[in-house]
């Protein structure tokens, strides 16, 4: 195998950093295709991965959910060994039932094995025109607990009540992780987003977990924000964030609103990182629109398979990818259907992979 040291610097070089020192040793990544798109856009990138010749094996594993002796659904357990062994996965999106039928596997997975921070980069991209071209923002979402704890019960016929859990040991551990990400990666300033005037105690708890984290930071700015108010400057002011920290829904949601800023949902990856271990995803679904139609952006997957490589210590070989994704994006010939082209999901792949072999001549 050939390790490159060439990296071609590209002007959005940095803005996905999760880094650890530099590695050689060839690794396995846990990879879970998914539902709809997820096939097309997991082949994508395990080709592009292929002509970079980073030393990943992937052991690819299926979620389809298993009935547990109690009725409920579950993750089959070879994913949990899979992952166990790998510390490690990329993941395609999986579809979850409205209403009724099992739990998110997505939630699931977070939970099972406490990947506790869900980070979500925002960036526009060079050549490729939005209304804003100045966005760069990282938002961290508590990914464990929130209005995503799934405690739902009915009280009688018609009143139903869901619990939204806060605790003080995953607020403060979002928070600190917010703080050291911001210094980690230069970053200068971190927004708590927060409903604390209206949710006293569960927002109010996480917001007073931020205070205190914030002064334990005091190299970083900090500042609180209503969600309703950070609604309204991301969307006339996004160039004024950084990092941005805040409960479970409240970063769901927003995340999309940022990718909605940079040119859509086929382009924003995310990372679910915890203390032992880290799975790496799209922030969009499984696009039953699209699936099986060969017209999926698969940048998203690509990007958070990008962060995946620097989190395992390939940087050379994920700042190639992201160059050649990016100049394929930037010089205009060759886009997929959502960013304004006519390319399939096959022919933007190959683009890409041509790119990359130039790179690395
Ligand atoms: P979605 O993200 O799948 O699709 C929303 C819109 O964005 C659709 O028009 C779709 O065609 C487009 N889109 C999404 N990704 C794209 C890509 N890579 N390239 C081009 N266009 C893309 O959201 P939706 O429709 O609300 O959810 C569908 C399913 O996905 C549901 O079952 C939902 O629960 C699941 N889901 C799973 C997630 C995960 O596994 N992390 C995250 C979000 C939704």
């Amino acid at each position: 195998m050939i390790f490159r040291t060439l990296v071609k610097k590209s002007s959005l070089e940095s803005y996905l950093l999760l880094s650890r020192k530099c590695s050689n040793k060839a690794q396995t990544v846990t990879l879970i295709p998914g539902n709809g798109i997820g096939p097309e856009i997991a082949d994508a990138v395990k080709k592009i991965f292929a002509v970079s010749e980073v030393p990943i094996q992937w052991e690819s594993v299926d979620v389809t959910p298993v009935k547990a002796p109690d009725g409920t659904s579950q993750i089959p357990q070879a994913v949990i060994e899979s992952f166990k062994r790998n510390k490690v996965g990329l993941k395609g999106p999986l579809a979850t039932p409205i209403g009724t039928g099992h739990r998110s596997l997505n939630l699931a997975i977070r939970k099972t094995f406490s990947l506790y921070a869900n980070v979500r980069p925002c960036k526009s991209l060079e050549g490729y025109k939005t209304l804003y071209n100045d966005v760069d923002l990282i938002i961290i979402r508590e990914n464990t607990e929130g209005e995503y704890s799934g405690i739902e019960h009915i009280i009688v016929d018609g009143v139903v009540q869901s619990i939204k859990l806060i605790t003080e040991v995953a607020s403060t551990r979002i928070a600190d992780f917010a703080f050291k990400y911001a210094r980690e990666n230069k970053r200068k300033r971190v927004s708590a987003v927060h409903k604390a005037n209206i949710m006293k105690k569960s927002d109010g708890l996480f917001l007073h977990c931020c205070r205190l984290a914030a002064e334990r930071n005091k190299d970083i700015d900090f500042e609180e924000m209503f969600l309703d108010t950070a609604c309204l400057k991301l969307v006339s002011n996004p160039a004024r964030f950084d990092v941005l920290v805040m409960p479970n829904l409240y970063g769901d949601i927003l995340s999309d609103m940022g990718a909605g800023l940079i040119g859509g949902l086929g382009l924003t990856p995310s990372a679910n990182i915890g203390d032992k271990g880290a799975v790496f995803e799209a922030v969009h679904g499984t696009a039953p629109d699209i699936a099986g139609q060969d017209k999926a952006n698969p940048t998203a997957l690509l990007l958070s398979g990008v962060m995946m490589l620097k989190y395992l210590g390939f940087p050379v070989h994920a700042s190639n990818i992201q160059t050649a994704c990016f100049e394929t994006i930037k010089d205009g010939k060759c886009r997929t259907i959502d960013l304004g082209g006519n390319s399939k999901c096959s022919e933007f792949t190959d683009e890409i992979c041509r790119k990359l072999q130039n790179l690395m001549k």
